[in-house]
């Protein structure tokens, strides 16, 4: 069986930046934008232009400076929204609206104050407007993972006789579990008529940590697109991350699945948007966070410095990393504090690295984390109480004898 080619959706500068404290002006959007395009992705959601004169700005810049990905802007099912969201995308060479309603019982009693039928006429109106402004139109069933499934057939079936081109079904409240989401992708693709004309989206938040389970179990059930987020950021606890998804399918070869990003350029692109948008990434996030290649306890750092892969399942220079790192603190053993030594361009024998091994025990019950410098430090101190021994201390590199002057 032939690989299937998954597009990527990137919502970083929509959904992401929706964030409180994390928006971004125009000159840092374009920035990002630049760099998605070239890291790959198939598709920027570029904004919401209708929310503000800034929005809408530069999402018409973004549209100038992209060469050849889909600009995408987000509306509600209004025409004054989608009005706005056709002139941002004047500019764009590959325009795409991004237009939708709530679906489910929640959304239309309480949020709309109206039925089914009514909500179904809104999205036909939505998407026929749109389509007089673009031909691409990517409809969106708001709340779809708690929305029945024969209505969201029903809609769905609608919105693809007025020229959708593609649909999202949000887990807006990041309320389905992986099998529930697989299973309605599944019965959209074997109950909507037209369903195989169109690309069918996953769109995950990340509420109860399923985010990114819930969009590969929609794939695996049928969905051709993935809407996230690079590091992940987003609405409340955030959407499906970028990196985790496409990670997962490059290492997954039996899952037959690809996309166009080049994993390389992940870690970079992840740096860009952390210092932009000031989210830090926390330390133990999967494939960007700082611990996501590094080893403290001694088992495991024995093992990487005998073979990478006994505790690592991604290469780290796969997504931009240069390196597995090796941190000394209290849990590590001799053959870590050796490494490291030798990185700085000492060899110790084994009686000389027993006792340095000591002194450095010492030192690391104290503290989090020791440094190249204090790994010196340590060094003189070890020197020091040899001197007082009256022993003369040698190490080797390779063939050459190198004696550490005592200071
Ligand atoms: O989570 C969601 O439902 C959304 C839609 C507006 C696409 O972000
Ligand atoms: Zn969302």
């Amino acid at each position: 069986m032939g690989k299937k080619r998954i597009q990527i959706f990137d919502t970083t500068l929509r959904d992401g930046e929706q964030i409180p404290g994390c928006q971004l002006n125009a000159k840092e959007k374009i920035k990002i934008a630049k760099k998605l395009e070239f890291l790959g992705v198939d598709v920027i959601e570029a904004g919401f232009p209708i929310s503000s004169p800034g929005d809408y700005q530069s999402v018409k810049e973004i549209c100038k400076s992209v060469s050849n990905t889909v600009i995408c802007a987000l509306s509600r099912a209004v025409e004054k929204d989608i009005e706005i969201a056709g002139l941002a995308l004047k500019y764009a060479k590959r325009p795409r609206i991004h237009t939708g309603i709530g679906t489910s019982n929640c959304h239309i009693r309480y949020k709309f104050n109206s039925t089914p039928e009514k909500i179904i006429e809104r999205a036909i109106s939505a998407v026929k407007y749109a389509k007089k402004f673009v031909e691409d139109v990517e409809f969106y069933a708001e709340d779809a993972g708690r929305t029945e499934n024969e209505f969201l057939s029903k809609i769905c079936e609608n919105v693809i006789k007025y020229g959708a081109t593609v649909i999202n079904i949000p887990d807006t409240t990041g309320a389905c579990l992986p099998e529930e989401y697989g299973k309605k992708i599944r019965f959209l693709k074997e109950n909507v008529k037209g369903i195989h004309k169109i690309i069918l989206s996953t769109h995950c938040h990340n509420d109860l940590g399923l985010a990114t389970a819930n969009s590969l179990f929609g794939v695996m059930n049928g969905a051709e697109q993935v809407e996230c987020t690079i590091n992940g950021i987003g609405e409340r606890a955030g959407n499906t991350s970028l990196e985790e998804i496409v990670m997962i399918f490059k290492q997954n070869s039996h899952l037959n699945l690809f996309t166009n990003i080049n994993t390389k350029l992940i870690y970079s692109t992840s740096y860009l948007v952390s210092e932009c948008t000031g989210m830090k990434v926390q330390a133990n996030k999967a494939i960007v966070g700082v611990n996501a290649f590094s080893h403290s306890s001694g088992i495991h750092q024995d093992g990487v410095i005998k073979k990478r892969e006994t505790y690592e399942s991604i290469n780290p220079e796969d997504v931009g990393i240069n390196k597995s790192s090796i941190i000394l603190t209290a849990r590590s053993g001799r053959a870590a504090l050796a490494f490291r030594y030798k990185k700085l361009g000492y060899f110790l024998n084994q009686n000389y690295l027993d006792l340095v091994y000591s002194i450095f025990l010492k030192y690391a019950d104290e503290k989090k984390e020791i440094t190249d410098m204090e790994l010196k430090i340590i060094l003189k101190k070890a020197n020091f109480n040899n001197k007082k021994n009256n022993k003369v201390l040698h190490t080797n590199t390779n063939n050459n004898s190198l004696r550490i002057n005592v200071l």
